[in-house]
């Protein structure tokens, strides 16, 4: 197979590296089933309020509905659960918002690239499918927790007709490099834009939220027809 200089930059590796330089605790393993399913498991046993799960290979990744998640070689994707203790009960509301965190994450670091939503909140640079988000939430008692599956195809991407990868549409601009301080400024404004999510959780968007996903949302040049206003767009996150 033909080598590429980034074969040996494993993501998990260094999205492991960043947790440890921001004291988030991290369990990396080269290997696993799925992240969203060690969070889950792992939801009850006395974590961090924040906690996350990478892993360089799935062998049972899950996207939403009954889809499978499918990565490319190891190490050449973000594959990622962020387990968040939510001091309200969440509403279904979160999972778009979510998306729309990684949106501004992704758009505030390399934002020469036609970043868009597909809704409930699948990222695209244009009509390409670049990264999905698998949201669930967890409850015990009065106890809640939120997990955010983000799958992120950095280096390859699967070879399907409507999938991308950072790498390829950089290597199109001749941008400047994915990694190195670009991946930590990512991680660090995602990381923020979830934070500033949870404590609010259970809460309808505001009118300026609102705004703000319908112009996103409104953005994806595959939609058949714009969403005229929000309650278009709620029937639609919520199919
Ligand atoms: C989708 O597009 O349907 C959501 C895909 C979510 C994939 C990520 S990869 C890390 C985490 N672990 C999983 O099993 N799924 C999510």
């Amino acid at each position: 197979m033909k080598e590429s200089p980034t074969d040996d930059i494993k993501i998990g590796v260094i999205t492991a590296s960043w947790a440890e330089m921001h004291n988030i605790s991290c369990d990396y393993h080269k290997s696993t089933t799925s992240t969203n399913d060690l969070a889950k498991d792992d939801a009850f046993n006395g974590l961090d309020a924040i906690q996350l799960y990478v892993t360089d290979e799935q062998t049972q990744g899950r996207g939403r509905g009954n889809n499978t998640w499918i990565a490319p070689a190891a190490g050449s994707s973000l594959l990622s659960s962020w387990s968040f203790q939510s001091p309200v009960t969440p509403s279904p509301y979160i999972t778009s918002l979510i998306g729309l965190g990684l949106f501004n994450a992704a758009r505030a670091t390399w934002p020469f690239l036609n970043w868009n939503l597909k809704a409930p909140n699948d990222l695209y640079i244009d009509d390409k499918k670049i990264a999905g988000l698998l949201v669930e939430t967890v409850t015990q008692g009065n106890q809640h927790r939120i997990i955010v599956g983000l799958g992120l195809n950095v280096f390859a991407h699967p070879k399907l007709p409507m999938a991308t990868d950072l790498f390829a549409e950089m290597s199109k601009g001749k941008f400047p490099g994915v990694m190195g301080s670009d991946w930590i400024k990512f991680l660090d404004r995602l990381l923020f834009e979830i934070c500033a999510l949870i404590p609010e959780a259970n809460l309808e968007p505001d009118e300026t939220l609102q705004a703000s996903m319908l112009a996103i949302f409104n953005m994806h040049p595959k939609l058949a027809s714009k969403y005229s206003d929000f309650k278009t767009l709620k029937e639609d996150l919520w199919r």
